[in-house]
C-alpha cells in the first residue's frame, strides 16, 4: 500500500506490480492499482494456477487486498496489460468491482502510452447487486 495522487502515478504503480504477474500458462501479464478515497493505493497482478480455473485476475487481487486492509471507499482503478487494444476487466472482475467499489473510474493503459478512462457503470450496465436481495 502506498500514497498516490495523480493518474500517471497510479498507472505507474500498475505497471510496477505487473512485473510480479505469475502467468506461466498464458504469458499474459496484467497489473492493477486501486486508489481509495484517502489516496491509498492497493496493487495486484494476475496469479495463475495449474488448474487454470483457480487463476485470479489482477483486479480482484487488488480489490481483495484493499478490503482485507480495511479500505471501503474507492475512487479509481488503473488496469494495464501489453495489448495494443487496451485490456478491460473481465466479466467476473466487473462484478467484483461493482460490489466493492461502485461506479468507479476505470483507467486502461498499455506500455506504448495509450490511456483510456471509462466508468464501471458503462462496462457493467444493469448490474446485479445487493439492492436486489
Ligand atoms: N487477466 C487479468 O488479470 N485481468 C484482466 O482484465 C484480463 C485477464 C488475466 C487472467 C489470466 O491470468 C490472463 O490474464 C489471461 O486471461
Amino acid at each position: 500500500m502506498e500514497q498516490m495522487t495523480d493518474v500517471a502515478a497510479l498507472i505507474e504503480a500498475a505497471f510496477r506490480v505487473r512485473e510480479n504477474a505469475h502467468a506461466p500458462f498464458s504469458n499474459f501479464r496484467v497489473g492493477a492499482a486501486l486508489e481509495d478515497a484517502s489516496g491509498r493505493v492497493y496493487t495486484g497482478c494476475n496469479i495463475e494456477n495449474a488448474t487454470y480455473g483457480l487463476t485470479v485476475c489482477a483486479e480482484r487481487v487488488a480489490v481483495f487486498k484493499a478490503i482485507s486492509e480495511g479500505a471501503r471507499s474507492f475512487l479509481r482503478i488503473a488496469v494495464v496489460a501489453g495489448t495494443d487494444t487496451l485490456t478491460p476487466p473481465c466479466g467476473a472482475c466487473r462484478q467484483i468491482l461493482w460490489e466493492f467499489c461502485g461506479d468507479i473510474e476505470v483507467i486502461l493503459a498499455n506500455p506504448r502510452g495509450a490511456v483510456e478512462k471509462l466508468r464501471l457503470r458503462d462496462l457493467l450496465p444493469r448490474p446485479f447487486d445487493v439492492s436486489f436481495l
